[in-house]
């Protein structure tokens, strides 16, 4: 069965860029924004470029440089947004304006004081305003995750007459379980007329911590694009992180869907995004984090090394990872032990490896990891009384 590609919209430098202390300067953006077209995103939503002068000359730019994915420019449902956003897009190779507004009773309530009447008009002339600037238009109906789904579908109608090419369904205040969130994917796939014509997006955030989650069920369920950052970075608790949702669709062949995304570059990629935000990844992060591949427990580190399978799903090296580490701890065992040893040029018969064990665990029971100028600490001790 031939697989279906699933396209990877990312907006590191949009949703990501919103996280408290990670502004960027256009520099900063632009070297991002080649990795991510290297990397083989589809879509990079380069910012909001009504928002501040310095993110419309960040998109303006970003749109001269990309050269393979689609630059996309936020909007609001406001023509000044719109005329804003395909100004700064106009050099882009394949522009695409993503607007909106919030669906949601809540929403409609407290933020615009209206009716859904109202709304679904302000849609539909948004999207239908936004065509006649680039052929490529994404609606978002902003916290579709707490909208009715009879309504959301009326929403997306009218949007999809309008002319919207992508529908993306936000699940906003990462409110949805993954099973209602992919229900509501498949009810828009029934009661849309006309969906087959455009791809249906997913955006979901992180505040219960089922983005992840929610993505891939929304993509099981139809969807056909994922709205992700580096490092799962966003607003609260992060949007959808690239890196995991890449690795689960590798990982998962049944699910026949694939990516263009090359997985060697996550790793660095993740990297460098921290690197220039100033936003450190949690070690214990999925695919990214640095105790992604780390070892420290003698069971898991015995059976890692007979065979890496036996404790990994993924070949570091497919990530670009260089190598699984062993770190050793007071839970680490004699083949850790060992092994690092072997490593750092002490080959130890196992009569020696009883003793320096012995040793090594005397120091290891002082600090949280024995580091390998331990180990030489620990040998010149062993040859000293040997
Ligand atoms: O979370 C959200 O709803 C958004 C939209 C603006 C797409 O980021
Ligand atoms: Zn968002």
């Amino acid at each position: 069965m031939s697989t279906e590609k699933v396209e990877i919209f990312d907006t590191t430098l949009r949703d990501g860029e919103q996280v408290p202390g990670c502004k960027l300067n256009t520099q900063q953006k632009l070297k991002i924004a080649a990795r991510l077209d290297e990397l083989g995103v589809d879509v990079i939503e380069a910012g909001f470029p009504v928002s501040s002068p310095g993110d419309f000359q960040s998109v303006t730019e970003i749109s001269k440089l990309v050269k393979n994915a689609a630059v996309c420019g936020l909007t609001r449902a406001v023509k000044k947004d719109i005329e804003v956003a395909a100004e700064a897009l106009q050099y882009a190779r394949k522009p695409r304006i993503h607007t909106g507004i919030g669906t949601s009773d809540s929403h409609i309530k407290y933020k615009f004081n209206s009716s859904r009447s109202e709304i679904i008009d302000r849609a539909a002339e948004a999207v239908a305003y936004a065509k006649k600037y680039v052929d490529d238009v994404e609606f978002y109906a902003e916290d579709a995750g707490r909208t009715d789904n009879e309504f959301l579908a009326k929403v997306c109608a009218e949007v999809v007459k309008a002319g919207a090419t992508v529908l993306n369904i936000p699940d906003t205040t990462g409110y949805c379980l993954p099973e209602d969130y992919g229900r509501k994917i498949k009810f828009l796939k029934d009661h849309v007329p006309g969906i087959e014509n455009v791809i249906i997006s997913c955006h979901c955030h992180n505040d219960l911590g089922l983005a992840t989650a929610n993505a891939i069920s929304g993509v099981a369920n139809g969807a056909r694009q994922i709205e992700c950052t580096i490092n799962g970075i966003g607003e609260r608790a992060g949007n959808t992180s690239l890196e995991e949702v890449v690795m689960i669709l590798r990982q998962h062949p049944t699910l026949n869907l694939n990516t263009n995304i090359n997985p060697k570059l996550l790793f660095d990629t993740s990297k460098m995004v921290s690197r220039e935000m100033g936003m450190y990844v949690q070690p214990n992060k999925a695919i990214v984090g640095a105790n992604a591949f780390a070892h420290s427990s003698g069971i898991h580190q015995d059976g890692v090394i007979k065979n890496r399978e036996t404790y990994e799903i993924i070949d570091p090296a497919d990530v670009g990872v260089t190598e699984s580490a062993i770190v050793l701890t007071a839970r680490s065992g004699r083949a850790a032990l060992a092994y690092k040893a072997k490593k750092m040029g002490y080959n130890l018969t196992k009569l020696e490896l009883d003793v320096v064990y012995h040793e090594f665990l005397n120091f290891a029971d002082q600090k949280k990891e024995v580091a390998d100028t331990d180990i030489h600490t620990i040998m010149e001790i062993y040859r000293k009384n040997a």
